[in-house]
C-alpha cells in the first residue's frame, strides 16, 4: 500500500508540470491503471523484470565512442511486450544526485546536457537498451545506471566506463597549497584535464607514481601516492600506498590536485627555431606557425600516448617550463621515464611546446 501511494503523489507532481510526459524520470501510468494493490499482485505473481550489465569495467579513451551494454528481460518471458521506461544516469563522486544522462519511452529518447546530441540507445534486439556516447570526454569516466522501469517493477544495473590515461599532480605558479576544491577543479580544466577520481590515482600509483604533495580528488578528498616510504611521506614505518587525509573543507582547506588527461587528437610537437623564447614569444611562435602553445594535460597525453620525447626544455601555456622523457637518458633527467618540470622560470629563453589540432 505504501508503494501505491507514493506513486499517486508523484503523479500528481507530474500532473502540476504541465505536459511534460514523465516526472523524476518514471512513468506512473502504470500503477494508476491498475485497480489496486491486489489486482497487481496476481497479474505480476511471480514474474520479475531482470537487467544485466556487464561486471568488468569498459576501458577505452577520450574521443573513442563506447557502447554502455544494458540488457533486460522478464522471467518467465511475457506473451506481450510491456511500455517500459529506461534511464540512464551517472552517479556522481562527490554528491548524492546522479546526473541525468538519457531517457527513453518506446522510440523517444532525450538526452540532457552535455549528453545531448551524442548518445543514444543501441536496441539492436529485443530487450537491448545499451548507451552509447560518441566522441566520448574526460568528465564521461565514472559509473552509469542503466535503469528499467515497467510502471510496477524498477530494476537497475551499473556499468563502469574508465578512460585510460594519465594522472599528473599539478602545482599553480603561485605555489604550494594555494588551491581549494573549487579552484582545483578549474585548475585542472585549464590544463585540458580534469581532476582525477580515486580510482585513476590508484591506477597510476599501481604504475610508479610517487608524489609528496597532498592533492585534491573528484570525491573531494585530499590524497598523495607513495611508492617508496620515507620519513617525510607518512614514515618509513608506514607501507607503501595512497595516503589520505580524508575528507576536506571544500572552501577552506588548500592543496595542490592531481589531474586527469586521455588521449588527445592532433599532435603536440616542439617548436625548434636558432633562438630561444620569452614566454611571450614563444605564444606568438606557435601561433605563427598556426598552432597555440601546449597545455600540461596536453604535453602528458603525448607523452603517454604518442611516446612524445624530447630532451628540450619548453614554455607552455601556464607559464611553466617542462619536458616529455620516454627513454630515459644521461643528461635528460632521473631514469625513470617521465614529463620533467622546471618550475615557473621568471627570467630565461626555453623552446616551446605547441598543439595543432590537424
Ligand atoms: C563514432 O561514431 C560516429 C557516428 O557513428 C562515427 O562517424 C565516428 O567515426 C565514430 N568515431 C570513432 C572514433 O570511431
Amino acid at each position: 500500500m505504501l508503494l501505491f501511494l507514493v506513486a499517486v503523489t508523484l503523479l500528481q507532481t507530474d500532473s502540476s508540470l504541465g505536459g511534460l510526459p514523465y516526472y523524476n524520470g518514471f512513468y506512473y501510468n502504470h500503477v494508476m491503471n491498475d485497480k489496486g494493490n491486489g489486482e497487481r499482485e496476481i497479474h505480476f505473481n511471480g514474474i520479475k523484470l531482470v537487467v544485466e550489465t556487464p561486471g568488468d569495467p569498459i576501458f577505452t579513451h577520450r574521443g573513442a565512442n563506447a557502447t554502455l551494454s544494458c540488457q533486460y528481460h522478464y522471467d518467465p518471458p511475457l506473451d506481450k511486450p510491456r511500455k517500459i521506461r529506461i534511464k540512464w544516469s551517472k552517479l556522481r563522486e562527490d554528491s548524492t544526485k546522479d546526473q541525468d544522462v538519457l531517457v527513453a519511452v518506446g522510440l523517444k529518447h532525450r538526452s540532457f546536457g552535455d549528453f545531448s546530441g551524442r548518445t543514444h540507445l543501441q536496441q539492436d534486439s529485443s530487450g537491448d537498451v545499451s548507451l552509447v556516447i560518441r566522441d566520448l570526454r574526460l568528465h564521461d569516466g565514472g559509473k552509469y545506471r542503466c535503469e528499467v522501469i515497467d510502471g510496477l517493477e524498477d530494476e537497475s544495473g551499473i556499468v563502469d566506463l574508465e578512460l585510460r590515461g594519465v594522472v599528473f599532480p599539478y602545482q599553480p605558479h603561485h605555489g604550494r597549497y594555494v588551491l581549494n576544491f573549487h579552484e582545483a577543479k578549474k585548475t585542472c580544466d585549464e590544463q585540458d584535464a580534469v581532476i582525477a577520481s580515486f580510482e585513476q590515482l590508484f591506477k597510476s600509483w599501481e604504475e610508479g607514481l610517487d608524489w609528496c604533495n597532498a592533492g585534491w580528488l573528484a570525491d573531494g578528498t585530499v590524497q598523495y601516492p607513495i611508492t617508496l616510504s620515507r620519513e617525510p611521506c607518512g614514515g618509513r614505518a608506514m607501507a607503501p600506498g595512497i595516503r589520505s587525509y580524508g575528507e576536506r573543507h571544500k572552501s577552506l582547506h588548500r592543496f595542490d590536485v592531481f589531474c586527469f588527461s586521455s588521449y588527445l587528437k592532433g599532435e603536440v610537437y616542439y617548436l625548434s627555431q636558432a633562438q630561444k623564447f620569452t614566454l611571450e614569444e614563444a605564444k606568438q611562435a606557435c601561433q605563427d606557425d598556426k598552432a597555440e602553445i601546449a597545455k600540461v594535460g596536453q604535453l602528458y597525453s603525448a607523452w603517454q600516448f604518442h611516446k612524445l620525447d624530447h630532451c628540450n626544455a619548453g614554455w607552455l601555456a601556464d607559464g611553466s617550463v617542462r619536458y616529455p622523457i620516454v627513454s630515459p637518458r644521461p643528461k635528460c633527467g632521473p631514469p625513470e621515464p617521465g614529463v620533467r618540470s622546471f618550475g615557473f622560470p621568471k627570467h630565461g629563453k626555453f623552446g616551446a611546446y605547441c598543439y595543432k589540432m590537424n
